[in-house]
């Protein structure tokens, strides 16, 4: 994939469910159709198959367990995601915490399988942390502005600069990505100037009357 990269993550929103993650997904593959831009969608466990059969859009689970496949009851493994045909992974979501330990395991088994991994942080030091385990993203996210509607890009753009900074100190090979509160173009434009490879976003678009619409505006400046 070259280009940034726009990750809609549909969170359990019912908003985000079933035929409407289908419908979310459709409107992700038309705008990348139409605009050129990377447009990937991580959907709820239950449709994730169903979307990377039928859309042709880069589907991340929004969360692996660090485990083999095995006796491991109401675990997911990278293989099973894998094998329903996602692209990679988020790890560590702000609403999906895990320990480091939890963090290197996932990292660990989504490289087992191919899956590309996205570790999501909280500040700058754990983005630093994670640029350590050599992920190909990280993506830092103000925990206290998600879903809030309040873009870090505007609201704290320092936090944004530092963790660039931060990551291409440990490891310049990391990608990173911010999110919380994204809903524009303007959001996007002041991410990618400030050193980011592209954003993660949730309510903008899965709340969004018009998804289409919302993603045809977040990719409107680039
Ligand atoms: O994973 C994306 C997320 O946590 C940001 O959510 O609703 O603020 O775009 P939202």
């Amino acid at each position: 994939m070259t280009g940034p990269l726009i990750i809609v993550n549909l969170k359990a929103y019912a908003e985000g469910t079933g035929e409407q993650a289908t419908r979310i997904a459709a409107a992700a593959r038309e705008v990348a159709e139409e605009s050129g831009a990377v447009i990937g969608v991580a959907p709820a466990y239950t449709d994730l198959g169903i979307i990377a059969r039928d859309y042709d859009v880069p589907v991340y689970a929004q969360h692996i367990d660090g485990v083999v496949p095995g006796a491991h009851t109401g675990h997911v493994t990278a293989e099973q995601v894998r094998a329903a045909g996602a692209f990679g992974t988020l790890v560590n979501h702000s609403e999906r915490r895990l320990t480091l330990a939890e963090i290197d395991a996932a990292l660990s088994a989504a490289r087992r399988c191919g899956l590309q991994a996205v570790i999501c942080t909280n500040n700058v030091a754990t983005t630093a942390a994670a640029a350590a385990l050599a992920p190909e993203y990280v993506a830092i996210e103000p925990p206290e502005l998600i879903g809030t509607g309040v873009s870090v890009s505007k609201a704290d753009p320092g936090i944004i600069e530092r963790s660039v900074a931060a990551v291409r100190a440990v490891n310049p090979e990391v990608k990173v990505l911010t999110g919380a509160g994204i809903s524009t173009g303007e959001c996007v434009k002041i991410a990618l100037e400030l050193g980011t490879d592209g954003v993660l976003l949730a309510s903008g678009v899965v709340k969004a009357r018009d998804p289409a619409a919302a993603l045809r505006d977040l990719v409107s400046l680039l």
